[in-house]
């Protein structure tokens, strides 16, 4: 039937941007402050997002600083990852410019080859591919208890879903990103173009902030969800969709610190995972159409990203100049 296609809602009795409730009183910024230091006591472990496990090939080396680390990665011979530092241990050649080959990384500088066992100085770090994500444990930045692992939200079967990976980079720390996910209240006023209709539930408890909101499509068409915001650590921001279209999907955002930019200033990283999955008939569509959505997802992220990340650098700017608490 089509309607089981299209999971569309004409929303009715639409209230015009300005005259919906404001939420700034149930916004109350100790709370917000509450939640943030809640997640940044969680462990890490000491793991870092590095990027799209699927931007990391067996053709050439990914390269990204991580708190200033310069770190390398790429696919060895049968496919892992592999991540270590990203200075040469010969005389510093940035490792993110060599090249890979049958799963061997060769410094350009002067030949010396990482197949990513331990040798001539240089060392693998402890590295993760979630499936959706590449990780790096990074013990000496992050101080933490190691762990095996990242913590990782509940996420739909990979089998069953569309996965887009969305990076952007701010100038502001990653607890600036966190408080911005944490802010649930501020996304029909700020991203009207995206969602109407917002509402925050009580919260039933401390750790997590459940929303009912609707996804503008086009014109008056909306697609009515529940969804709930939990920090599983102290990097990590994660969307459930429990209840309407597309139950079960998720959206991870994770804050990278990059390290301080010339000028001194913090660099983050946001890279958004989406998990979409539907039960509906269409969505066994949407999946074979896996490749041209992606694009889509990409971009309706970049809009909200954009936003956002204004919003997590204004704060950044604010509390670095004494002119806010945080
Ligand atoms: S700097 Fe890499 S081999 Fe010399
Ligand atoms: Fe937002």
């Amino acid at each position: 039937m089509i309607r089981d296609r299209i999971p569309l809602t004409l929303r009715r009795g639409a209230v015009p941007w300005d005259q919906q409730r404001p939420t700034w009183p149930d916004a109350r910024p100790a709370l917000i402050e509450a939640a943030l230091e809640r997640a940044e006591h969680r462990p890490s472990g000491n793991w870092y997002v590095l990027g799209a496990a699927s931007g990391i090939t067996a053709d050439r080396p990914f390269g990204r600083t991580v708190a200033g680390v310069e770190v390398v990665a790429w696919r060895d011979a049968a496919g892992r990852l592999v991540a270590g530092p990203g200075a040469c241990p010969h005389l510093g050649a940035p490792l993110k410019d060599a090249v890979v080959r049958c799963g061997t990384l060769r410094c350009h500088w002067h030949g010396l080859a990482l197949n990513g066992a331990a040798t001539a100085g240089w060392s693998p770090l402890p590295a993760h591919d979630d499936g959706v994500l590449a990780w790096v444990r990074l013990d000496a930045v992050g101080g933490e208890e190691p762990l095996d692992r990242p913590v990782l939200p509940a996420r739909p079967a990979a089998g069953a879903a569309v996965t887009a990976v969305f990076t952007a980079t701010g100038r502001c720390e990653p607890r600036d990103v966190v408080a911005n996910r944490l802010d649930p209240w501020h996304g029909a006023w700020f991203h009207p173009y995206s969602f109407v209709d917002l509402t925050v539930e009580e919260p039933g408890d401390e750790d997590s902030f459940a929303v009912r909101v609707s996804f503008k499509v086009a014109g008056r068409m909306v697609v009515p969800v529940r969804a709930v915001f939990s920090a599983p650590e102290p990097r990590t921001v994660v969307m459930h969709i429990t209840d309407g279209e597309g139950r079960g999907s998720a959206v991870e955002t994770h804050a990278t610190p990059l390290g301080p930019d010339d000028r001194g200033q913090p660099r983050t990283a946001v890279v958004e995972a989406v998990i979409a999955t539907s039960a509906r008939p269409g969505f066994a569509a949407a999946r074979a159409a896996a490749p041209l959505l992606r694009p889509l997802m990409r971009a309706a992220a970049g809009r909200l990203w954009r936003d956002d990340l204004a919003y997590a650098e204004r704060r950044w700017w604010l509390r670095s100049t004494g002119r806010f608490p945080g």
